[in-house]
């Protein structure tokens, strides 16, 4: 056996594991990476910072030769088949004991079962979101880790030094049992479609409805970062809007196709919360705007169909930028509270004990949905770590109410001209909704019973009951 001298191994030199070993070697650690392509051994090499300690392999059995015992593994691939073809792979070179950690976005049932697999062969196995794109792997990510306790232990020291850093605290915590990291990042990514569609209606607003100048939007998005909505996404909105086409000296963002791709995570989260019946509408919403949006020939036709002259008036710049702004932090507040009663629940379904805490204090740095909100989340679950639902926390609804004027205002002014604020419309009707001590589901019921003998609760008395309505 070749000497065991380096700390930990990878997986997967695409762009993210490369950054993530970069990341492990600047924090002292000897790292080991894999990838089947010379290609992207050889890309690893290349970046390698003088006094590190970095190898590159093509060969799976260097790898894991060279790493101590027990083996401490992340698993950088593409989420699906690749990661099942790896571990089969790997599995006849290790040694019980070793760990095994999956960093990508793994559907959460897909973990559950690996663990139980490689528990029976006698490995650990552990799903962990990571959080950040490219430059989070290479400067700070937010890692969340869950499953096998006694294999966190083994890679704690690791993460925590890799990790983004808030007030000095890293963002990495073990966030519970079973498949539970995985769950966690995939309702990050559901709150990341729900808040980058509420910022992409914004912009429709202001851009097509009221016309709004690139310049003007940076500036707009400028201000915004530097108040309440200070967020990662919005500072990259900023950018965004400043950036030339290399090709055309146009604005990139004007030459960008308005067909938006997704990986799925997005979509597993809408299809987990209506699993489980949990309301997550801005977030349903988001997902199927992207669907709609690849529907780019249908749309062109459609708008010769309907033609309409989107203009808005009648109200000052000044007037629309401040609905936006508030607008914007409304719909982001309700996503985040959507993503985040999603997880209250599931830990209790799935039994995967999620400390809620927990997972917000570790969003506030690293990840794409980190913002200021995460600190007013953290204050809020502190003083009651059982909270169903943010809405309830009174500072929280608080801020809200300040916004709901101007929140309406916004979307009726969008709904006049005929722009689509989809999601900021969910948004405020999941709130109209919740804050409703009545609804008007006593007539569905009355429905019900009346098609279908399906029966009723009543307000005045206990039991089911069922009346013949003709
Ligand atoms: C992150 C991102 C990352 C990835 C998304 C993009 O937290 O760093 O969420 O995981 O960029 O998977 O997802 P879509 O391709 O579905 O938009």
């Amino acid at each position: 056996m070749a000497n065991q001298q380096f700390d930990f191994g990878l997986i997967g030199l695409g762009v993210m594991g490369r950054n993530l070993l970069l990341n492990m070697a600047d924090h002292g650690f000897a790292v080991i990476g894999y990838n089947r392509s010379p290609q992207k051994v050889k890309e690893l090499e290349e970046e390698m910072v003088e006094g590190t300690t970095i190898k590159g392999t093509s060969d799976l059995k260097v790898l894991v030769d060279s790493l101590k015992i027990p083996r401490r593994i992340t698993l950088l691939v593409q989420a699906g088949k690749p990661v099942d073809d790896v571990l089969q792979e790997l599995i006849p070179l290790l040694d019980k004991g070793d760990i095994v950690i999956d960093g990508g976005n793994s559907h959460y049932t897909d973990t559950l079962r690996r663990v139980q697999y490689m528990q029976e062969k006698g490995f650990h196995y552990m799903g962990m979101g990571v959080s950040g794109g490219e430059e989070g792997a290479r400067r700070g990510p937010s890692i969340m880790p869950g499953g096998d306790p006694e294999a966190y232990q083994h890679v704690k020291p690791m993460l925590e030094a890799v990790s983004a850093k808030v007030n000095g605290e890293p963002c990495v915590a073990h966030l519970g049992k079973g498949a539970a990291g995985h769950y966690v990042k995939m309702v990050h990514n559901g709150i990341e479609y729900g808040i980058m569609q509420l910022i992409s209606e914004v912009y429709d607003v202001l851009h097509r409805g009221y016309g709004l100048t690139n310049d003007e939007l940076h500036e707009v998005f400028k201000q915004w970062n530097e108040g309440e909505l200070q967020s990662f996404l919005v500072e990259i909105t900023r950018d965004i809007f400043l950036k030339n086409d290399d090709k055309t000296g146009k604005r990139l963002v004007d030459v960008i196709l308005d067909k938006a791709g997704s990986k799925g995570t997005g979509k597993w989260t809408s299809q987990d919360a209506m699993d489980l019946g949990i309301s997550i509408p801005t977030i349903d919403i988001a997902v199927s705007m992207r669907n709609l949006s690849a529907l780019k020939q249908e749309r062109v036709n459609a708008a010769a169909v309907y033609p309409s002259a989107i203009k808005i008036t009648g109200v000052s710049k000044e007037e629309i930028i401040q609905e936006a702004r508030e607008a914007l932090f409304f719909g982001t507040m309700i996503s985040y509270a959507q993503g985040l009663a999603l997880l209250f629940v599931a830990s209790k379904e799935y039994n995967m004990d999620i400390p809620l805490p927990r997972v917000v204090k570790i969003w506030r740095g690293g990840c794409i949905i980190r913002s200021t909100l995460l600190e007013i989340f953290y204050q809020a679950y502190t003083g009651n770590p059982e909270l169903p639902n943010i809405l309830l926390d009174s500072h929280i609804a608080a801020l809200l109410k300040s916004k709901t004027a101007n929140t309406r205002k916004f979307i009726t002014t969008a709904i006049q001209v005929g722009i689509p604020a989809s999601a900021l419309a969910a948004s405020l009707g999941y709130f109209d909704a919740y804050r409703s001590a009545v609804m008007p589901t006593n007539l569905i019921q009355a429905q019900r019973d009346f098609f279908g003998a399906h029966t009723y609760q009543r307000v005045d008395e206990e039991g089911i009951f069922h009346s013949n309505w003709q």
